[in-house]
């Protein structure tokens, strides 16, 4: 035996060679604790399951706050509100947005009633509430162009905000990628002495066809055109962390990168740049996949969410908004 014996000196194997040792030498980790649940919510009284996002439900308020209580003794700290708005409620300028009466502000209420531990998030941006399915506000011109105007979106996104301020809200995630929005945020909140609410900046929000299943979700898909004039190029990176020296000096509290898995490069490069937390979301698309394969029987779906996840914290960010949130949280607890 001794003579078939390599002279290696080095044997990285050594730090693997049991689940203690591996276990002690484990550079990054999952918990619930870094999980964000992105929550439906609509009107009326029924909760509908959504089929084009599997494993999800458009939640109505009175019900949302008893599943916020069993998310949070899950170990999950943060859910992210979004609004289905009924095709009735829509306007061109996406008034509901701020309406103090709304599925958002209502919802953020009775959760913070019932689970005043839970950290709150929203979503500000238009495109559930206008009748275009676009972030921003819409100027058509006569000859059949258009154009997403940015310094009018931000008024409207103060609205929103605000609105949800006022609610209680404990987050505020603008996903608009319109110019300026953190300062201007910022200033209103602590014009009106919200000055506890945070901002949770997309930074780097791309122009991705993996928002898909969300948009059948809401029903807030773009009614013509794209999302590019606003949405980031796929191609880019340096981009990213422009956006990201921007949003530090306006006065994010922490970055966002969106999609996660494809989108890895950007994330670690934003943790090299900025002392800033990041997230990520893993989005409709990439949860999707996951599941689709499992579903096929090509992939074990525990195991491949799992590492699709730790991948994301590997790349540095902190915090991941997933769907797979309540069923990791569970994962992990069994584990
Ligand atoms: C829109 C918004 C989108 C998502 C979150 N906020 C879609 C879009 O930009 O068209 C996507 C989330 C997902 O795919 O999971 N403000």
């Amino acid at each position: 035996m001794g003579g078939d014996m390599m002279n290696l000196p080095i044997r990285p194997r050594r730090n693997r060679k049991s689940a203690s040792v591996r276990g002690m030498m484990r550079e990054s980790s999952l918990s619930a604790a870094h999980l964000i649940y992105p929550m439906f919510v609509q009107e009326g009284a029924e909760n509908t399951p959504i089929e084009s996002l599997q494993g999800c439900t458009r939640w109505c308020v009175a019900d949302i706050a008893a599943e916020c209580k069993r998310l949070f003794n899950l170990g999950i700290p943060c859910v992210d509100l979004f609004a289905v708005v009924p095709e009735e409620k829509k306007d061109a300028a996406g008034s509901e947005a701020w309406n103090p009466e709304g599925v958002v502000p209502r919802a953020i209420r009775a959760i913070k009633a019932a689970v005043p531990e839970m950290t709150v998030m929203t979503d500000v941006a238009l495109d559930p509430f206008n009748t275009y399915g676009q972030d921003g506000i819409v100027r058509e011109y006569a000859d059949g162009t258009y154009e997403i105007l940015n310094d009018e979106t931000v008024e409207a996104l103060v609205k929103q905000a605000l609105c949800h301020a006022r609610a209680g809200a404990d987050i505020i995630s603008p996903s608009d990628m319109m110019d300026g929005r953190i300062a201007a945020l910022r200033a209103a909140l602590d014009g009106e002495g919200f000055t506890k609410v945070s901002l949770m900046s997309y930074t780097a929000k791309y122009a991705s066809a993996f928002y898909g299943p969300f948009r059948g979700a809401l029903g807030s898909a773009p009614k013509f055109g794209d999302k590019k004039t606003y949405q980031m190029d796929p191609a880019n990176i340096r981009e990213a962390l422009r956006e990201a020296a921007l949003d530090a000096e306006e006065g994010a509290d922490f970055l966002m990168v969106k999609p996660a898995t494809m989108y890895l490069d950007v994330i670690a490069a934003m943790r090299a740049h900025s002392n800033l937390p990041i997230a990520a979301y893993h989005v409709s698309g990439e949860y999707l996949m996951v599941k689709a394969a499992a579903a096929s029987g090509w992939l074990d779906e525990k195991q491949a969410m799992l590492e699709s996840l730790l991948s994301i914290r590997r790349a540095g960010a902190d915090m991941i908004l997933t769907y797979a949130a309540p069923q990791v949280a569970e994962w992990l607890r069994g584990e």
